[in-house]
């Protein structure tokens, strides 16, 4: 039997109430680790009411430093090192490029870019050899797409993690970017039919996937199993992002 060496390990997600973070923190602590779900809301949200031991919540607004301080301390009064970061919440901003305004861009830095960057510069200091931050980008990273706010903040957070996996590594603290095509979740509800049809035409796979399938690959990275991987940009879209564009030729010709 493969041990995924959580055990004993302690990891926190954010914006883990629904959606893919709440997905990722019950497969991590079914895995063995002690996990630090946090999210907005005051009380356990029921994405993570799951019965498992160490599952633990708190809340968090990624965009304030104070409370990423005060998340820091409280790990550190238990006596406790961080072994695992993801930086998993984020938001959506639709408003296309003409009319797109300085405070969508703002709205969704604040959350997507700073507020990966205050987990890392709060977390970092209790992190040791053998740790890893996990940073949950888009296939919007990877290519042009229509939400321009969003589609800049992703690219941005893609630049932040290479530099933190410079930083970070010669600590022995790796930082990898997982990119997600379209994942179901409440996010993706709210999209438009067309949006998730046009998708779908675009992914080699022909489905959409599930949070569960991008927790399984940040299992895999905050585990030793993934231990000499850092500064990767690693896609879970279906082969969406893969072809650049050749699927609609390859189509044709079929
Ligand atoms: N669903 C997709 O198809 C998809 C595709 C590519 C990338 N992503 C990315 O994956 C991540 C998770 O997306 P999801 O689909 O699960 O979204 P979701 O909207 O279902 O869940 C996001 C969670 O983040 C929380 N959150 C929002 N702002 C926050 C803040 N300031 N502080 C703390 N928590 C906050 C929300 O409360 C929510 O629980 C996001 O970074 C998103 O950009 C999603």
């Amino acid at each position: 039997m493969v041990s995924l060496q959580l055990e004993g390990r302690t990891v926190v997600v954010t914006g883990a109430g629904q959606g893919q973070g709440a997905a990722e923190a019950r497969l991590l602590a079914a895995a063995g680790a002690r996990v630090i779900a946090t999210d907005l809301s005051d009380d356990r949200p029921d994405g993570v009411t799951s019965a498992a031991d160490g599952l633990l919540y708190r809340r968090l607004d990624v965009a304030d430093a104070s409370g990423w301080k005060d998340l820091a301390s409280w790990i550190g009064s238990r006596g406790w090192t961080v072994d695992g970061l993801v930086n998993n919440a984020g938001i959506t901003q639709r408003s296309r490029l003409l009319d797109a305004s300085v405070a969508d861009l703002q709205k969704v830095y604040e959350v997507n870019v700073a507020g990966s960057l205050l987990g890392i510069q709060a977390l970092a200091p209790l992190m040791g050899d053998g740790s890893s931050i996990v940073n949950v980008g888009s296939v919007a990273a990877l290519t042009a797409h229509y939400p321009v706010a969003y589609t800049a903040s992703k690219w941005a957070l893609r630049g932040l993690s290479q530099v933190a996996a410079m930083e970070l590594g010669p600590r022995g603290i790796r930082v990898n970017t997982v990119h997600p095509g379209f994942i179901q979740t409440p996010m993706t509800a709210t999209a438009k039919p067309e949006f998730r049809q046009a998708t779908l035409a675009e992914t080699p796979l022909g489905r959409t996937g599930t949070a569960e399938e991008v927790a399984g690959v940040v299992l895999f990275l905050l585990s030793p199993l993934s231990s000499f991987v850092t500064g990767a940009d690693i896609p879970v879209d279906g082969g969406q992002s893969g072809h650049g564009g050749a699927k609609a030729v390859s189509d044709a010709l079929r």
